[in-house]
């Protein structure tokens, strides 16, 4: 197996006026290309800190975190840059899509900002749009969407640029149960049918089921591992989660 994501031994401190805050306190993990992977964690564990550190949105204070073996915190900006661009897909709880383009626009936006446009463009768009269930949804404007719709547009987003890794913080965090877990499935499916590599953060134990591997992180350190034995398993990781946060 090809390790996609290796973060070793990272340490991230936030200093702010006199208080320091050790956001990660040493912690290593490796996710293979095609793996789902759930981080769970109580509030202030370090889980959206070690988010932003692998998509590049911030460096660690001290250790290493390689994409595809690329370190980005050594990299010129405009080198980190494009590649984050081109080979990190990001989605967030609040979907942040841009409210005065359709859907097919905002999905067909990443590769308009390369200076690629026309008709392949178009009509990748169009497919990621299908592979999330909304070919019937082009022409929406955000607003004109319900969450869970626009929440796919978001997913068919981070992949227009086909990238090395799929990271997700909260993605279902604004949703109700029933949207929710169309994301957890079709996360999920991505990984197992298209060979995505994905790592979202969450605290539903019901969509960290649908994870390969949950990994526990307790005050900024891994506190355990393991896998979730899929969807049915929701209050079996429910409970392996409460042990291993104590
Ligand atoms: N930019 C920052 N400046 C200072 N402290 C920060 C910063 N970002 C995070 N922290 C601190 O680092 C710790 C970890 O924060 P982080 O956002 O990673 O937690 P989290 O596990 O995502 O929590 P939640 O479930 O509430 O989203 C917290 O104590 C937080 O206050
Ligand atoms: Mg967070």
């Amino acid at each position: 197996m090809s390790a996609v994501v290796q973060v070793k031994d990272v340490q991230k401190r936030f200093k702010t006026g006199e208080a320091a805050v050790t956001a990660l306190d040493g912690v290593s993990l490796i996710v293979n290309r095609g793996e789902f992977a759930a981080v769970m964690g109580s509030s202030g564990s370090g889980k959206s800190t070690l988010l932003h550190l692998m998509g590049g949105l911030d460096r660690p204070t001290s250790g290493e975190i390689l994409i595809d073996g690329a370190d980005l915190a050594r990299m010129p900006d405009r080198e980190r840059t494009l590649f984050r661009r081109r080979r990190i897909g990001m989605v967030f709880q609040s979907y942040n899509l841009l409210p005065t383009l359709t859907a097919l626009e905002n999905v067909t936006l990443p590769r308009m900002l390369e200076g690629v446009n026309g008709q392949d463009c178009a009509e990748r768009a169009r497919s990621l749009l299908d592979r999330v269930g909304l070919s019937g949804r082009l022409s929406h404007r955000p607003q004109a969407m319900s969450g869970g719709e626009q929440q796919r547009v978001a997913v068919a987003r981070a992949l227009m640029m086909n990238p090395a890794i799929l990271l997700a913080d909260e993605p279902t965090g604004n949703l109700d149960s029933k949207h929710g877990e169309q994301i957890w499935r079709l996360l999920a499916s991505l990984a197992r049918e298209d060979g995505a590599t994905v790592v979202a953060v969450t605290h539903e134990a019901r969509g960290a089921a649908f994870a390969d591997r949950v990994v526990v992180l307790r005050d900024g350190r891994v506190a355990g591992e393991f896998s979730p034995g899929g969807e049915e398993h929701a209050s079996l990781v429910a409970a392996r989660y409460a042990e291993l946060v104590g």
